[in-house]
């Protein structure tokens, strides 16, 4: 009772204060000034932020651990084996793109929850000289799919969007990096791919998070022929053992010596249609002979003098991330990480970003994307006059399903000053759980991440539109956000991305701002209590200790519904530091930071 009343009180203080001290005025919000531009990140200024830094008692990362240094070059992925694919690449000469492509192949066999041949991705470049570009590779649904294949005879919504042979789109991975290879690499597909070659005909040791990320995902893998390779003997592969993969290596030589025809044209499209066909899947030869990696222009966006390159559509990341910043830019200077204030005002940028996200976006070939709208500061600036100071603002229902938390990004950058951030997934870990028999993979469940019954939550709990409705040959929207930041003189500072879902964009967001604004180490941001809002459901979630009881408490008296979730995304990123590279791989899951 005690305790409740003191929390309580402590709530209300918390709440005051923070209206006090960093909003003095009452809604509705004033017209906001422009932002100030934000102090250049300084040693100095990094040094006394780390000093003072704190995270809420009981949260589960210390403050002030060390990166991974390197003076050179870095790569940062989910796997410390396919990162350190990328850096033999970038020792022997190659550039970031060699590296990024390397690293790609490499997770497709030390990483096949979500690294992957069979699903697709999206790469975001900056070369040295300025150029910049991103390059979608997302899988596109098939000839034959229709808007309601996944609506049952009474209408409802079947779990064949998930699992299975219909779950998967035309996957796009090998085309995508084959495609960045050649337009922007230095080395051959087949130098690139030596190390994955390597890792799956030679094989790698097992460790205990695989072998228990494989048990886990036994639902998933054994009704399907995966189960041979891992689930030998009907066990998980054990800690410890050697994992070859004879048929996934043989696949890769053939890419390696004939090229993507090889996956779409040649024995490896034979493989795969043979399987779609024996499961009643409707990949064909001509879907996979279409498919097409698209260039594309990033999103470019401005926060308080620094630059952000993110994902255009088919990915909601760049827009929904340029349209929460920019309303958050409004509230400039943001109020300290953990407080109550900036708690709130991350949910209701959040809100409002994802409520044009799931309503109004989907691939470009399809739907016109209010793009110019959606990311111009004249906009953000409305909706923050919109937010109320004191009161969380409630989600109305809008004309509008979650995307799979198993996917995963990669960051690299070079001795050059390259830059490539790549996100790339299954969709749900292991994808459809679909093997493709004699070819060695697992294929996507991506379907799913379309609107399947507009209106209907997701598998994550999005509901979007109209849209996202499935169309054959359409690519399915998807919240991956490979960003590339560039500091107030133009120059690279940082690479960035993650997995999970709609907490792409929260995550990959939140670890910018507590770089740029809040003045963090990588480490220290990357380690720091994450938030997420994807306006339905109307909730705001954070990580368990993730914040103190009192912020909890005065963000309930707000208005807010707050729960919290585990492990909110996964992200893997870079930071250029005076002489060098910081490296971060997220330290919630698995991973290598390798430089050199
Ligand atoms: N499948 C996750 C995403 O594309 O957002």
């Amino acid at each position: 009772m005690r305790e409740s009343l003191h929390r309580s009180r402590a709530a209300l203080l918390s709440t005051l204060l923070f209206v006090a001290a960093c909003h003095p005025a009452a809604s509705p919000a004033p017209a906001h000034p422009p932002a100030p531009a934000l102090e250049p990140r300084d040693a100095t200024r990094v040094a006394e932020a780390a000093a003072l830094a704190a995270f809420p008692g009981g949260w589960r990362f210390p403050v002030g651990v060390k990166p991974t240094e390197s003076e050179h070059a870095m790569v940062v992925s989910n796997s410390k084996l396919a990162s350190d694919a990328g850096i033999e690449i970038l020792k022997a000469g190659g550039n970031a793109v060699d590296a990024a492509v390397a690293t790609g192949f490499a997770l497709a066999v030390t990483y096949p929850s979500a690294g992957n041949i069979g699903g697709g991705g999206f790469m975001n470049i900056r070369m040295a000289d300025g150029r910049s570009m991103t390059l979608d590779y997302r899988e596109m649904a098939p000839g034959a799919s229709s808007r309601d294949m996944y609506v049952d005879a009474s209408g409802k919504l079947t779990n064949k969007s998930t699992v299975g042979y219909l779950a998967s789109g035309v996957p796009g991975s090998v085309a995508g990096m084959n495609e960045a290879l050649k337009k922007y690499g230095s080395m051959t597909l087949a130098q690139v791919m030596a190390p994955a070659i390597r890792y799956a005909e030679k094989g790698f040791m097992v460790d205990s998070v695989f072998s228990r990320g494989i048990e886990g995902a036994r639902r998933a893998i054994t009704p399907f022929e995966g189960k041979a390779v891992f689930f030998p003997g009907g066990e998980a592969v054990k800690t410890g053992s050697l994992l070859v993969q004879p048929d996934l290596a043989r696949t890769l030589k053939l890419i390696a010596a004939n090229g993507p025809k090889a996956f779409y044209e040649g024995a490896i499209a034979d493989s795969l249609v043979a399987e779609e066909q024996r499961g009643g899947g409707i990949i064909t030869k001509d879907d996979l002979r279409r498919y097409k990696p698209e260039w594309r222009t990033p999103i470019k966006s401005t926060y308080r003098g620094y630059t952000l390159l993110a994902m255009p559509p088919s990915s909601s990341g760049g827009i929904t991330m340029t349209e929460a910043m920019n309303i958050l830019e409004n509230f400039a200077p943001l109020p300290p990480a953990g407080s109550v204030g900036y708690a709130h005002l991350l949910a209701e940028s959040y809100r409002r970003a994802f409520m044009d996200r799931n309503s109004k976006l989907g691939d470009p070939a399809f739907v016109k994307n209010p793009l110019n709208e959606l990311t111009s500061k004249a906009y953000a600036k409305t909706l923050a006059a919109q937010i109320d100071l004191h009161h969380a603002s409630k989600t109305p229902a809008f004309d509008t399903r979650a995307e799979g938390t198993q996917t995963t990004h990669y960051s690299v950058v070079d001795n050059f000053g390259n830059a490539v951030a790549t996100t790339t997934t299954l969709n749900g870990g292991f994808g459809s759980g679909v093997w493709v028999r004699g070819g060695g993979f697992f294929m996507n469940n991506e379907m799913d991440d379309f609107a399947a019954q507009p209106g209907t939550p997701n598998m994550f709990g999005l509901v979007q539109g109209e849209a996202n409705a499935i169309r054959p040959g359409k690519r399915m929207l998807s919240a991956m956000d490979p960003t590339i930041v560039l500091d107030p003189q133009g120059k690279l500072l940082m690479v960035t991305g993650a997995a999970g879902g709609p907490t792409i964009i929260t995550a990959t967001m939140e670890v910018i701002l507590n770089v740029i604004e809040h003045h963090m180490t990588l480490a220290d941001a990357m380690r720091a209590p994450r938030l997420h809002h994807q306006a339905l459901p109307d909730a705001l979630r954070f990580e368990p200790n993730g914040m103190s009881a009192a912020v909890v408490d005065s963000l309930k008296a707000m208005g807010h519904t707050v729960t919290s979730q585990n492990g909110l995304a996964n992200v893997n990123s870079i930071l250029r530091v005076p002489g060098g590279w910081h490296g971060v791989y997220e330290p919630r899951s698995v991973g290598g930071a390798v430089g050199y």
